[in-house]
């Protein structure tokens, strides 16, 4: 009984192939699926059996997903593509008779409505239930690992600035999103459900702003914008367009609560508590 991963060559892939194999699954089991085999050979030199296949090239997913039980589809990163690639992953899957198809989706996706990474994560999640499969939806909230560039930033000019007033973001790592995933595809009764992965604590910036004052030690203001005022902010600075709009919507998605606390399926799945915003911003600043 294999278990595919695609976009096994990102961050999140390997961490999962680690999961997978820390819970005794053979590496000869593990099919990690990517676009570039070059780019895991360390993957291949422990054993886990690689296949190429691209989102964009139907049939190098349908030989990819051959013989495979189970396949757990990392969303790529080709923004505004995504859905039409993440469906011929589906649909190379259903032609490959695949039994359980996991996808990492984006938290509260049902209800929530400013995050701008919603529409692909939705469309897909649409396709994913039109297409009959057996599947389940790990609904990830966001990594710690995303705000690392902002706290270099912030520990360089002693500043956070910010849209998101007092919204909390319940962050965890990529690794305990690794664990939950390697979770539900090494036990059984997943099918049909979705889980909402939140860390079990939400943050404030100005919780952020602490953490990364015991890190750096040394003091970080926030400096508290509105939206406009931040978009502006960030246009002047040389921030680019789309990337400048992108942050300010994450702020505003923040203030509405669409990251916050969710249940405690993440760390029921992880099998531990999520690793707190302090110890994971130390771990991915090196
Ligand atoms: N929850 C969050 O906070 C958060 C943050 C950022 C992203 N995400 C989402 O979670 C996913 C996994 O996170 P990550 O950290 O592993 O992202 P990442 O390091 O950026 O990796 C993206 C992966 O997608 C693959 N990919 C892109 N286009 C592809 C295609 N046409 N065919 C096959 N593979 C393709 C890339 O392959 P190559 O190595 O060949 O480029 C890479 O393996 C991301 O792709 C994104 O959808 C979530």
């Amino acid at each position: 009984m294999s278990i595919a991963i695609t976009a096994a060559s990102g961050n999140l892939g390997p961490l999962v192939i680690d999961e997978l194999l820390a819970r005794g699954v053979r590496p000869n089991q593990i099919v990690a699926v990517v676009r570039d085999p070059t780019k895991i050979e360390s993957l291949a030199a422990r054993g886990v059996s690689i296949r190429q296949g691209n989102y964009d090239n139907p049939p190098s997913l349908a030989a990819a997903f051959e013989g495979v039980a189970k396949v757990l589809i990392i969303s790529g990163s080709e923004i505004g593509r995504r859905v039409q690639q993440h469906s011929n992953a589906i649909d190379a899957a259903r032609e490959a008779g695949v039994g359980l198809i996991a996808y990492t989706s984006v938290l509260r996706a049902s209800e929530a409505q400013i995050n701008p990474v919603l529409p692909e994560h939705v469309g897909t999640e649409q396709y994913l239930t039109a297409s009959g499969v057996p599947h389940v939806l790990l609904r990830n909230g966001f990594y710690t690992e995303n705000y690392v560039a902002q706290a270099r930033q912030a520990l360089a000019s002693g500043e956070l600035l910010t849209s998101a007033g007092d919204g909390r973001t319940a962050s965890a790592t990529r690794r305990d999103f690794a664990a939950a995933a390697a979770t539900v595809l090494t036990t059984p009764s997943h099918e049909g459900e979705t889980y909402e992965l939140a860390g079990d604590i939400g943050w404030t910036m100005r919780d952020f702003a602490e953490a990364l004052e015991r890190i750096g030690e040394r003091q970080v203001v926030v400096r508290r914008l509105d939206a406009a005022q931040h978009l502006e902010t960030l246009l002047g600075a040389g921030v680019p367009q789309p990337a400048a709009e992108f942050a300010v919507e994450v702020d505003q998605a923040v203030a509405a609560g669409e990251l916050d606390v969710y249940g405690s399926d993440l760390a029921e799945l992880a099998g531990r508590p999520t690793t707190s915003l302090e110890d994971g911003l130390r771990a991915a600043l090196g």
